[in-house]
């Protein structure tokens, strides 16, 4: 691939009580982020660890609200649905409206974003590439969802859905999902492999599965660190990116 691509997201704030009815302004503070984080352009890159620096990956993927709906109408990209539900979680209950959710744009054309109140602690999830086309898209709970409004720390720096969309795009988290038992990776090889997920902001270094003296890339937006202490993909992740935009998801590239 060569080149910037844009990729349309339609965002979709499902509310209950008033304040998850969040205002423009903190949809466009996520977009900013989601902005600045895919292309390397986040103030915070300047934090990475000098032994990695080389790795940072600009993905040369920005994200703007849709300005022409499904059938060529002008739309401002964001749809509001009032619901009876109080809170989902993750049966994709919210992106249908038979269960008190909104229907997705076609997923192969939008990148669907639902913004909601969520159950059970959860920030957000995602579907992966290759999955139904009526469930393609992340949701994230309002309260992680851009840098204003109801955005909560220390998930107020718009993280959550830098993280999904990394999902969405078929990065795995960095540690492997194999509960510290360092035999499974990301499939990623300019990560280090790494034992669990990190949480909070950890001290450099962090070492795990014989990974010194370097050890975790903790600072990896795939870890589970807080907002502030994550800023970057590398560029093994790009290259799964680009995987994926030449193949489950080359409709975003034409
Ligand atoms: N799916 C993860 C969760 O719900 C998202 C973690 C995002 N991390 C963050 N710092 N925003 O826990
Ligand atoms: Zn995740
Ligand atoms: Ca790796």
């Amino acid at each position: 691939r060569t080149g910037v691509i844009t990729i349309p997201v339609v965002v979709h704030v499902v509310y209950n009580a008033a304040e998850e009815n969040i205002d423009d302004q903190q949809i466009m503070s996520q977009l900013d982020v989601l902005n600045q984080d895919f292309r390397a352009a986040n103030p915070d890159v300047s934090k990475v660890p000098d032994v990695w620096t080389s790795l940072v990956a600009d993905t040369e993927i920005e994200f703007g609200l849709a300005t022409k709906d499904p059938l060529g109408g002008p739309t401002n990209g964001i749809i509001r649905v009032k619901t009876a539900q109080s809170a989902f979680d993750t049966d994709d209950g919210v992106k249908s409206s038979a269960t008190g959710g909104s229907d997705p744009w076609p997923t192969d054309q939008y990148l669907n974003m639902w913004v909601c109140q969520l159950g059970g602690g959860l920030l957000g999830y995602a579907q992966f590439p290759g999955g139904p086309p009526q469930t393609d898209g992340v949701v994230i709970l309002h309260r992680a969802f851009g840098t204003s409004g109801t955005a909560a720390a220390p998930y107020n720096g718009g993280r959550t859905a830098t993280h999904e969309i990394g999902h969405w795009l078929d990065l795995f988290h960095i540690w492997g999902d194999d509960d510290g038992a360092c035999s499974n990776d990301d499939r990623v090889a300019d990560t280090p492999n790494q034992a669990d997920a990190n949480v909070g902001a950890p001290d450099f270094p962090h070492v795990t599965c014989n990974n010194g003296p370097n050890g975790d890339m903790f600072m990896n937006y795939m870890d589970y660190t807080d907002d502030a202490a994550m800023f970057m993909f590398t560029m093994g992740q790009r290259e799964r990116i680009d995987a994926c935009l030449e193949g489950a998801r080359s409709s975003f590239t034409v």
